[in-house]
């Protein structure tokens, strides 16, 4: 589905979502057609408009905050919205939202972070969702000592069947999502399976299924299962590193990828290691396959990747990127990820004077950009130092992709207030450096922004903005 997010632009300026990720979710309104809405956390009511225009004249929106301080005068005066202004977790407020409607088509669940206030409004709001309703909670992938990200990995995960989560670009706070459906899986399984039987050709819809809908899946032993029926070794192959990739929450998924629970009996992890161990030993040998590392790691085989972490090439620096986002989302090994961003750096440092080819210059940009946003979210500011050393010390060409990124992630500590002064305190030394690094190439927009910062008016905006 195309849809134009420019039709959303004037409400949007004011939510706290990402672009990139509210076009998601714009999306998935679009399809459900959703009527009735419960929007909990409000803030300056981006969302709230949004909603609203989604829902139509004859629609309800009802926006529950415990301030409606913050609410833009254009939304405050839209006349499908009912404001509840109190706290979430009161008994009282509940009663409220039952009363302005018994049930909901669409929730967005962004109030109260904490772990018991995530855990509370959704005991407590949940029921009121209808059958096929879609529910979203905010920021999962966020871990700012706030406890969202725990709740929804730790538990929504594992207890509501289906649930998922998007995240559209590395850099996004992560939507959990839960659809209370009444799609069976078997329709699901029959549908994956014809997409696998149509063959080679198929493969994208192969993928596109795995990607929407694998959560759908009783086991991910029978996705694999439905490869195998296939007889396509290639196709079978590709289910096995997708299953690998995707949220590794279900034991089942491990099982799935890995007879019997060891590496070495799964003939594609077994050939990664072979060509792994080839390759360290010096010998000539298959080159090694990096989904099948990262399909590796995700099961929890991390000698692969860790061993692969030491000879980083710049070649390599975009896998290592994206073996990021697997960790990140793993919370697997701090020294790993800490290895994979020095690894990063060292790709960066090592095409330093050297004829860079667009395409793999390209791709070391990207796993840049995956490596800062997997510390900022797991909020291990510090370990990004060598990255930012080596970006600035040796390419001093990247100064000004460094300082979008930068001035993107001060941006988010300010919105989130994570930690902020220590945090705020780091990035914007090295936002500095970068700015002088960068001189008179830096987009104005990027200069303009970057000025705000440094001169710390920021402060005085935010303390403003808060009260
Ligand atoms: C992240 S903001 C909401 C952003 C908004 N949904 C958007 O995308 O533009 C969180 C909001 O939740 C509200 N909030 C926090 N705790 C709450 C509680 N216990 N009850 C109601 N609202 C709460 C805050 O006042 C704040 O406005």
């Amino acid at each position: 589905m195309q849809v134009d997010i420019s039709e959303f632009k004037d409400i949007l300026d004011v939510s706290w979502q990402t672009t990139s990720e509210i076009h998601w979710l714009i999306e998935q309104l679009i399809a459900l057609q959703p009527k009735r809405v419960l929007e909990i956390g409000v803030a300056q009511g981006g969302t709230t408009g949004l909603f609203s225009r989604i829902v139509g004249p004859d629609g309800l929106v009802v926006a529950l905050d415990i301030t409606d301080d913050l609410v833009d005068p254009r939304v405050r005066s839209l006349e499908n919205i009912s404001f509840l202004i109190g706290d979430s977790h009161d008994p009282a407020m509940l009663e409220a939202v039952r009363a302005a409607s018994p049930e909901y088509d669409f929730m967005l669940i962004d109030g109260d972070h904490s772990v018991d206030g995530v855990l509370q409004d959704t005991e407590m709001y949940l029921p009121l969702l209808r059958e096929g309703g879609l529910v979203v909670w905010h920021d999962v992938r966020l871990d700012a000592g706030e406890g969202i990200k725990q709740v929804w990995y730790r538990d929504f995960r594992r207890k509501l069947l289906g649930s998922f989560e998007v995240y559209a670009q590395p850099y996004n706070n992560g939507y959990g999502v839960w659809q209370k459906t009444s799609v069976t899986v078997d329709a699901f399984e029959a549908g994956a399976l014809q997409a696998l039987k149509a063959g080679r050709g198929q493969v994208e819809d192969f993928r596109r299924i795995l990607k929407n809908d694998c959560y759908r899946l009783k086991s991910w032993e029978a996705l694999k299962a439905l490869a195998e029926q296939t007889g396509d070794e290639a196709l079978q192959r590709e289910a096995s590193v997708a299953l690998a990739l995707l949220p590794p929450h279900s034991p089942d998924c491990v099982r799935g990828l890995v007879s019997g629970g060891t590496v070495s009996e799964d003939p594609v992890l077994a050939a990664g290691l072979d060509a792994l161990n080839r390759e360290l030993a010096g010998e000539k040998g298959p080159a090694i396959d990096w989904p099948v590392a990262m399909a590796a790691s995700a099961g929890g085989f991390h000698d692969v990747a860790e061993a692969r972490i030491d000879r980083a090439q710049v070649s390599d620096a975009h896998n290592l990127g994206l073996l990021l986002d697997r960790i990140e989302i793993l919370e697997r090994s701090d020294a790993l990820i800490t290895d994979v961003v020095a690894a990063v750096a060292d790709a960066v440092r090592v095409s330093a004077g050297t004829a860079r080819e667009a395409g793999s210059e390209a791709r070391l940009q990207d796993a840049m950009r995956r490596a800062f946003s997997a510390c900022y979210l797991l909020q291990r500011y510090s370990s990004p130092a060598p990255l930012l050393e080596a970006c600035l010390t040796s390419r001093s060409d990247l100064a000004p992709l460094l300082t979008e990124i930068l001035l993107y992630l001060c941006t988010m500590t300010v919105k989130l207030r994570v930690r902020r002064d220590q945090v705020m305190d780091f990035y914007l030394s090295y936002l500095k450096r970068s700015v002088e690094a960068a001189g008179a190439q830096l987009a104005p927009g990027h200069r303009r922004n970057s000025e705000i910062f440094l001169s710390g008016a920021w402060r005085a905006h935010q303390s403003e903005a808060t009260g």
